[in-house]
């Protein structure tokens, strides 16, 4: 841990640092990695016509740093404690030469499946080692992965494979979470009628439950492994090679495939994981997340493992088999870090303290939140009944674009404050402009929160498509990277996120693109046209508010919900379900024929009081129809 910030002096100084002297700064972090060949040069990079390449001419493969040299180093330390599902199955405890043997053996299992550097890999699994350690193999090896979240359709895994064509899909026949039996090999099966790249899929076994295997294209994880050996050098790759691709929503279109590589991301979820949480080796640590999103990317697998940290994995969720389960999984393991999100804390919170009563938490030392704005109530809970007043939070705001942690309190080093992200990390250099680019300069002001320099995790590009990579993020505020979110930095120059001022909901932590979810709904038999928006949600954070009009209207207005919900089950996956439908027979709109999604979520929000001027509408008498259906749903 050799660049831990130690004191608040400290942080100030070397944030001073990494302003005055970025390339000095990262340069020295980044030579605490294994390097095949160090880099030429430190920082390349143009926000106008967007490039950014850190550490070029560098080669390297990060499965080094996050296995080999821990395999020699300390091989008989945990790597991955995992917990399954069920409380009552053994957990499984992979040390670091374990897993180091692991990944090249899998590694070797892919490249005799025709799979080598530059190739793009599907991986849809279970929250199981096995899906950490195709992580790693592919990673090894140089293929590009693709991790597609559980909670996705066939129709959206298609998508993704088919965006980046990909030529293998890893999956498994089945998963467990909770009571909850889910089909995977099932859901692959379904999606790959429609995706001419894979030749090949590997399934590793986890329920056993009957699945169609294709000769000639499926093979199973057990078999394969039987017939390789485990030694398998690692591909020397350049710093700029993409490591890995994952899709995440936007305001508008198909969810992009946001591009991270090899040199940057590895030194900035590194360094990030270290200063953030503190992490003291021996230290377990307990991210919640699902490999499936950035956050499992970049704080269970790569930054823990570069760190030689021992990182759990859990398959299950929060509430199975009864709303203790995190608490207890702290106490048998000990956990020292606990990171999960506002969503989870609050509906955690719901069930009521007794679920705590008997659980030792006493071995935790550091919390934190990520994914959405933890609201005071919950982190105010957060604090007592778990920390106990005596864990500091990391409130961490980042993006599945920024690679690792942009804003956060570094753990008993920044006071905290509830519901504020703090202050910046080394290396990232905040701002807020107001919605003209001007910057908004002091503090105490509120704004649209943008970065003005690169960070070594900043996305590359979105694969296939360099234009909407510039498009979505460089070209709304020149010369600067817009987050989509809003802002507020207070008296003490502490930054608030505030939520996304674009059409993006989210959703218990998850992003959904509005476009997306209208989309899908539209593709419902009998309507017409459709307008989502997102209204606050006790639990969720946000809930997704659809407002439809059908062609006649629905005879049995229940069952047409279903309906729909089904739909959109069906193209997207169950995480973009609707919470509230209402059919309408118009929606507001601009003379131009746009749709007024201000007055959509004021009525959604029930905040009728600041509806504003609406007599400039095309069709100013919909919104009394607006409010009337929407008092009924309630
Ligand atoms: C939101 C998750 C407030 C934000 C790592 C961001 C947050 C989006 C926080 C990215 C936080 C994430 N406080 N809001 N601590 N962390 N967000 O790409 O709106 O899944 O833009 O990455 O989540 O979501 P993503």
């Amino acid at each position: 841990m050799t660049f831990q910030i130690k004191s608040i002096e400290q942080y100030h100084s070397v944030y001073q640092k990494s302003v005055e002297d970025p390339e000095g700064f990262w340069a020295e972090i980044a030579s605490d990695f294994i390097w095949k060949k160090p880099w030429d040069t430190v920082l390349d990079w143009d926000f106008n016509h967007y490039k950014v390449k850190w550490f070029g001419g560098g080669k390297l493969n990060i499965t080094e740093s996050c296995l080999d040299r821990h395999a020699l180093h300390k091989p008989n330390q945990p790597a991955i404690i995992w917990e399954a599902n069920d409380p009552h199955e053994d957990s499984v405890t992979l040390t670091y030469k374990v897993l180091y043997e692991r990944v090249c053996r899998f590694s070797n299992v892919l490249k005799k499946n025709g799979i080598g550097k530059g190739d793009r890999v599907c991986i849809y699994m279970p929250m199981i080692p096995e899906l950490a350690i195709a992580l790693l193999a592919c990673a090894r090896v140089g293929a590009i992965h693709s991790v597609v979240f559980g909670g996705f359709s066939a129709q959206s895994i298609a998508d993704r494979i088919n965006d980046s064509e990909c030529k293998m899909v890893i999956t498994t026949d089945g998963a467990q979470r909770g009571a909850k039996s889910i089909p995977m090999k099932e859901t692959v099966d379904d999606a790959l009628t429609s995706c001419p790249s894979v030749k090949k899929v590997i399934v590793a076994t986890r329920t056993r439950n009957p699945v169609s295997m294709i000769k000639g294209r499926d093979v199973w994880w057990e078999e394969e492994i039987k017939h390789v050996t485990m030694d398998c050098p690692a591909e020397e790759m350049d710093a700029e090679d993409p490591l890995f691709i994952l899709y995440t929503s936007g305001s508008t279109g198909k969810p992009k495939g946001v591009v991270h590589t090899c040199g940057g991301y590895m030194v900035y979820s590194t360094y990030t994981f270290q200063n953030v949480f503190q992490y003291h080796p021996g230290d377990v640590y307990f991210c919640t997340a699902d490999i499936g999103w950035i956050t499992g990317h970049s704080y269970i697998v790569y930054g823990p493992l570069a760190s030689g940290a021992i990182t759990m994995m859990f398959e299950g969720v929060p509430t199975y088999p009864d709303a203790g389960r995190f608490w207890d999984i702290i106490d048998k393991h000990k956990v020292n870090t606990f990171y999960t999100a506002p969503t989870a804390i609050r509906s955690l919170m719901g069930f009521g303290d007794e679920y705590l009563e008997g659980k030792d938490l006493s071995s935790l030392k550091v919390l934190g939140s990520v994914g959405e704005p933890i609201n005071e109530e919950a982190w105010n809970w957060y604090n007592e009944k778990i920390g106990k007043f005596n864990c500091p939070i990391a409130d961490t705001w980042w993006q599945t674009e920024t690679g690792g942690i942009m804003i956060s309190p570094i753990a008993n080093i920044t006071k905290t404050k509830p519901s504020f992200a703090t202050l910046p990390l080394p290396g990232v250099q905040p701002i807020l402009v107001d919605d003209q680019g001007e910057e908004i300069v002091g503090n105490g002001v509120n704004g649209n929160l943008c970065i003005k320099f690169p960070w070594p995790g900043i996305i590359r590009t979105t694969w296939g498509d360099h234009k909407r990579c510039q498009d979505t993020y460089f070209s709304i505020y020149k010369g600067l990277y817009f987050t989509g979110d809003g802002c507020q930095r207070d008296e003490d120059g502490y930054y608030k996120i505030t939520g996304r001022v674009d059409d993006v909901i989210n959703v218990s932590g998850h992003r959904i693109g509005t476009a997306e979810v209208e989309n899908a709904i539209n593709m419902h038999t009998g309507v017409v046209e459709s307008a989502v928006v997102g209204y606050p949600h006790d639990i969720k954070g946000q809930g997704i508010y659809a407002y439809v009009i059908c062609e006649e209207p629905p005879s049995d207005i229940h069952i047409s919900k279903q309906d729909i919900l089904m739909t959109v089950a069906r193209i997207i996956g169950p995480i973009a379900k609707p919470d509230q439908i209402q059919f309408v027979t118009g929606l507001p709109k601009t003379r131009s024929g746009k749709i007024m999604r201000r007055v959509l979520r004021k009525v959604a929000c029930n905040e009728l009081d600041t509806l504003g001027d609406v007599s400039t509408l095309l069709n100013p008498e919909i919104v009394a129809e607006l409010i009337e259906g929407k008092l009924k749903l309630d």
